[in-house]
């Protein structure tokens, strides 16, 4: 399908924030639109997150149900979210408040929208400074320094990093301020340019690295390893962690993707973009755990080794291999390029929020806002050093016992765990339920386009899978489902 691209996108507003609604600049193309989201959608949690999570829970069986929730609850909800933004063609605060309005619901929906901004602001704060550990690891995969070491040896590194806020600081500082200038140029001078070019680039260089993979002499364990199901592995806590995973890798549930849809022109199909996007970040984290299990297995590494697989292990392994400096600098700089990607959607939703709040342009908005992030991040930043015994522990006692929410998080585990497992599944649950279930047939139907079958498969998902499943991730999340299982002694 193609759109009449140029003709829509040749009105740019982009210094003129107050007439964002009839002159909003627009994607180029429906290429693009996608590449966008799917940069958004690839970062952190398909490269480093995923190939982790997976080796936790044992493998095979997680990365299936995974799979089956990017299918049910994913690529619905995805299609909602896109389509609300669409509709708005705002800020997710004002697309809500505008939708509401026309659909005859409160205005308090536009809670929905702040509830993103700020998601999208507290993600930021810690995304930058873990992708400023991916950059600091640049420098020290190019120069050798992994060369030969031992487990000890770059643990020690990584150690020595983190303990630094120094370093980290400056390497937060250096991500936040790429991240920044992209924004600040707008959609079309910045963030196009920087999708179209470093997508592509990124698949390359997974590719480069599945054939060294495939060298490795492992590829087969890892491939059996991550696609040949062993329910006997997989826990209940495997299956919600494999939900919210589905969303979180999505980029769903605080109008990133809404905003995104803001710009996407009218005629484009949302279900063929938000299939494609889904499909690109399952592909990008299945290749992601194709690299790296066949390196742990022939590194004899574990796979279960936790948040540190890929700062802690990987390294070795680049150590220890031919080529290892080469394609070890290609790994980091490919997770920093989808951690800038992905970090840039984090903060668009409060960037559009703050210039039609304030009336100021996109440029001084992305300064302030910077600046606020920067600040954020310095808890993270001190988590891992200053401030790493100060923890919060969260229990609630009743007579069955206590649940423990939150066992001696420092401030990173704290914001990790308020924005990936509180904010982000209630942020999609109200999408779903408001795009299934208040807004109007017609208008969804209209803005979806598809056939009535698809349609009538869509609304059941929106309507019951998706949001069902949603409040058993939310309410695992709090802590209820542990509660529950005690009670009835399961
Ligand atoms: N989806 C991104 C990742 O996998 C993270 C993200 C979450 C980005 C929410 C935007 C919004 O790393």
């Amino acid at each position: 399908m193609s759109d009449s691209a140029s003709s829509i996108s040749d009105t740019p507003n982009n210094q003129n924030p107050q007439n964002q609604s009839s002159g909003r600049e627009l994607w180029s193309s429906r290429m693009v639109f996608i590449l966008a989201a799917t940069g958004s959608a690839v970062g952190l949690g398909n490269i480093w997150k995923f190939p982790y999570i997976t080796g936790e829970n044992g493998g095979g069986a997680f990365v299936l149900i995974y799979l089956l929730c990017i299918a049910s609850i994913g690529i619905p909800i995805m299609m909602a979210e896109i389509m609300l933004g669409r509709r708005g063609r705002h800020d997710p605060v004002t697309t809500m408040k505008k939708l509401a309005r026309e659909s005859g619901h409160s205005r308090s929906w536009g809670l929905l929208g702040w509830m993103g901004v700020i998601a999208g602001f507290l993600i930021l704060s810690y995304y930058s400074v873990i992708a400023g550990w991916a950059m600091a690891y640049i420098p020290r995969m190019a120069s050798g320094a992994f060369q030969g070491l031992d487990a000890a040896g770059v643990n020690s590194v990584f150690t020595t990093l983190v303990s630094n806020p120094e370093v980290l600081i400056a390497w937060h500082s250096i991500f936040l301020f790429m991240t920044m200038m992209v924004v600040a140029r707008g959609v079309r001078g910045g963030l196009e340019k920087a999708v179209t070019y470093l997508m592509p680039l990124l698949f390359v260089l997974l590719i480069i690295l599945i054939l060294y993979a495939i060298d490795t002499g492992h590829f087969s364990q890892g491939l059996t390893y991550l696609f040949n199901p062993d329910f006997s592995k997989i826990t209940t806590d495997g299956v919600l962690s494999a939900m919210g995973h589905a969303f979180f890798t999505l980029s769903l549930g605080m109008g990133a993707i809404m905003v995104y849809g803001s710009y996407l022109p009218s005629k484009t199909s949302i279900a063929q973009a938000s299939i494609s996007v889904a499909f690109m970040d399952t592909l990008v984290a299945l290749m992601a755990g194709m690299i790296i299990f066949p390196i742990v297995f022939a590194n004899s590494l574990e796979p279960s080794a936790g948040p540190g697989l890929i700062f802690k292990t990987l390294p070795l392994a680049f150590g220890h291999m031919d080529y290892g400096t080469l394609f070890g600098t290609l790994f980091f700089i490919l997770l920093v390029f989808a951690a800038w990607t992905s970090s840039i959607s984090l903060i668009e939703p409060a960037i559009t929020w703050g210039m039609k709040t304030f009336q100021i342009s996109r440029t001084k908005t992305s300064i302030i806002a910077g600046i606020f992030v920067w600040l954020m991040g310095l808890l993270t930043v001190f988590s891992f050093n200053l401030t790493s015994e100060v923890t919060i522990t969260s229990t609630i006692s009743t007579k069955y016992g206590e649940f423990v929410i939150l066992k001696d998080a420092t401030a990173f585990d704290f914001l990790d765990y308020l924005t990936s497992n509180i904010m982000l599944p209630l942020g999609g649950l109200m999408i779903a339920v408001y795009a299934g279930w208040l807004m109007k047939r017609e208008y969804s139907r209209e803005e979806l386009n598809i056939s009535s079958g698809l349609y009538t498969l869509w609304s059941f998902l929106v309507r019951f899978v998706a949001p069902l499943m949603v409040v058993i991730v939310f309410l695992n999340a709090m802590g209820v489902v542990a509660f529950v299982r005690t009670i009835m002694g399961v």
